[in-house]
């Protein structure tokens, strides 16, 4: 058999120790990580705003995380095109998509819905570093 090639993705910004643990449970799975990392426009089209922290720092940041085999900088939410390149065995995703992603399973790549950490995410941070200015 072949190296596991395992994918997961997400815009990291201000890591933190629930992407630490998401991408730590991701590579007890496989043998190769590649990490997609979100481009700044991509993040500004949906959330209407751009990251703290640009691109090519959260970029170099990912890639230093030793559960971390590849960085593959991203410009789209379509996990279909990406696998249609990159062809992963299997993706990772955190719980709160549960079943979201399961349509990815009739290409033949296993989806993994992993828990998140709770009581903290990027938002959150934000939120406690505006209530304590
Ligand atoms: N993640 C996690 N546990 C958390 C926060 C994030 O497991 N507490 C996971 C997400 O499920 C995703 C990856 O980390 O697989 C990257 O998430 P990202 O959206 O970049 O971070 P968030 O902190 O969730 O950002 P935001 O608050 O802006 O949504």
């Amino acid at each position: 058999m072949g190296k596991l090639i395992g994918y997961t993705q997400g815009t990291y910004d201000m890591f933190h120790i629930g992407h630490l643990n998401l991408i730590k449970n991701a590579k007890r799975r496989c043998d190769y990580l590649i990490v997609g990392v979100n481009t700044d426009e991509l993040v500004e089209s949906y959330k209407h705003k751009r990251p703290i922290i640009p691109l090519a720092e959260r970029a170099e940041i990912v890639r230093a995380i030793r559960y971390v085999d590849e960085v593959l900088i991203t410009d789209t939410l379509d996990k279909k095109a990406i696998w249609d390149k990159i062809r992963f065995d299997e993706i990772y995703i955190g719980d709160d998509w549960k079943g979201k992603f399961d349509f990815l399973k009739d290409e033949g790549c296993e989806v993994v819905y992993l828990p998140r950490t709770p009581e903290i995410s990027t938002t959150q941070i934000k939120k406690d570093l505006n209530d304590k200015m």
